[in-house]
């Protein structure tokens, strides 16, 4: 049946068939989740860009729908964002129903322009606005790579606000009516897909800061008036690995005010009708830590349903722990948490068939490779969630302070099965959990 194939991920979005990039589109309205996603509808390969669709009631479990957005006359369907334009502010209402309004980038052969379209059914079916496109970088700046336009209201000034990918980094326009944009302002150091989004620290919404973001995940912190960011941080970032042109969910409800983000997994599903993945939802947060505030992302509360406890013990030995992974290791996904406490400045880890899905070496500060100090420099301890799919595993290390991706290689039987590695481990504490699949 569908979904059921040797490498179809069983708790991660992947599309019936065809590629998938960037997520696009995310948004919550009336009781939906929408994520649109750069889609080929054809092939395993990256081409005929169009806006493929799914909707979800928790942000696990997906339905596709059919595709949204497809090529036409001006070119293929790039990345973008939707809004729900309550006030009409556009012209597109029709009666009580506020139009979703999709802001994409049109690519062709000669430049790459922003166009929107809208939809009265709840982004199933859209109209392209005749009067596209909307802006031409191209004649303003002779800015080719100019693309994925993310748009929300900026309530203090009543005003809508784009952010841009456009020459050498994110720009800022702002318009009354989603139709006409003016150019304000421009952050340099950024590649593709922009979010701008406002945190509270350490959950306190009097100490709230913005965050402008990029699609490496890179972020800086600073301050935002409605036209203008202003940095006050240099580019920070919380993950690596195989994540890329993350977006967050607009329109959140007012009860459940989370900045939940999903990323573009750039996972190989070999032998597949369809490549690549999305990755888990995490919720985005601010956090005081040693070195200043800094973003940390933790997979959502609702992924929690997906996971049943089969065991759970304190301070084992690394042979003691090594017997329980035992009955994991067949499994082809799992989900293991774990606090590891090393001996000595030493590394340890975790691998599984010989790849090392974990390896922290504490005395350089490196968690696979990539630097990472602990928040408590008097402790050898390190603490990890990892999450085990059919082709991938992510890890979200220290409560999310530090997270990675990657693609999990074939079971090689010769290797070792799941186990701990290191000198002189002891591992504090270990909960084992085995994983349902999202698909009926
Ligand atoms: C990022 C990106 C975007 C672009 C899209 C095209 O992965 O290059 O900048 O809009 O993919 O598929």
């Amino acid at each position: 049946s569908l979904y059921s194939e040797k490498n179809r991920p069983q708790y991660h979005f992947s599309t019936r068939r065809g590629w998938i990039n960037d997520p696009n589109g995310m948004i919550f309205y009336e009781g939906e989740y929408h994520l649109f996603y750069q889609h080929n509808p054809y092939e395993r390969e990256w081409e005929n860009m169009s806006w493929g669709h799914a909707v979800s009631k928790d942000m696990i479990h997906w339905d596709e729908l059919p595709t949204a957005l497809s090529p036409d006359s001006l070119g293929t369907m790039f990345s973008g964002s939707t809004v729900i334009d309550y006030e009409n502010t556009a012209g597109f209402n029709q009666g009580k129903e506020p139009a979703m309004v999709a802001f994409f980038t049109v690519d062709n052969p000669e430049k790459q322009i922003q166009c929107i379209a809208y939809s009265l059914d709840k982004g199933r079916t859209w109209t392209k606005y005749a009067k596209n496109p909307l802006i031409d970088s191209k004649a303003k700046w002779n800015s080719k790579d100019t693309r994925d336009p993310r748009v929300f209201w900026y309530q203090p000034g009543r005003h809508w606000v784009m952010v841009l990918n456009e020459r050498d980094g994110h720009s800022i326009y702002t318009s009354k009516n989603l139709k006409e944009w003016t150019y304000q302002s421009h952050v340099t150091g950024f590649w593709e897909c922009p979010d701008l989004f406002e945190l509270p620290v350490d959950g306190d919404k009097s100490k709230s800061k913005w965050v402008m973001y990029g699609a490496s995940t890179t972020y800086m912190l600073g301050s935002f008036d409605g036209k203008t960011f202003t940095p006050e941080s240099g580019k920070h970032s919380y993950t690596t690995g195989s994540i890329y042109a993350a977006q967050t969910f607009a329109n959140m409800p007012q009860s459940d005010p989370r900045r939940i983000q999903i990323g573009w997994g750039r996972i190989q599903q070999p032998g597949m009708p369809f490549n690549n993945m999305m990755l888990l939802p995490t919720e985005l947060q601010l956090r005081n830590t040693k070195n200043g505030v800094r973003l940390r992302s933790v997979p959502i509360k609702e992924t929690e349903q997906l996971f049943n406890r089969v065991g759970q013990w304190a301070s084992l030995s690394d042979t003691e722990a090594n017997a329980k992974l035992t009955t994991l290791q067949s499994l082809d996904r799992f989900r293991i948490k774990a606090t590891l406490k090393l001996s000595h400045a030493t590394s340890a880890g975790l691998s599984l068939f010989g790849q090392r899905i974990l390896d922290y070496d504490l005395n350089a500060n490196l968690v696979n490779g990539v630097f990472y100090s602990p928040e408590d420099m008097t402790s050898t301890e390190l603490s990890v969630d990892i999450y085990v799919d059919r082709t991938s595993v992510e890890v979200f290390v220290d409560g999310g302070r530090y997270s990675y991706s990657m693609e999990r290689k074939p079971v090689s039987t010769s290797k070792e099965g799941l186990r701990f590695w290191g000198n002189r481990i002891e591992v504090k504490n270990l909960e084992l959990y085995t994983a349902k699949s999202i698909w009926k």
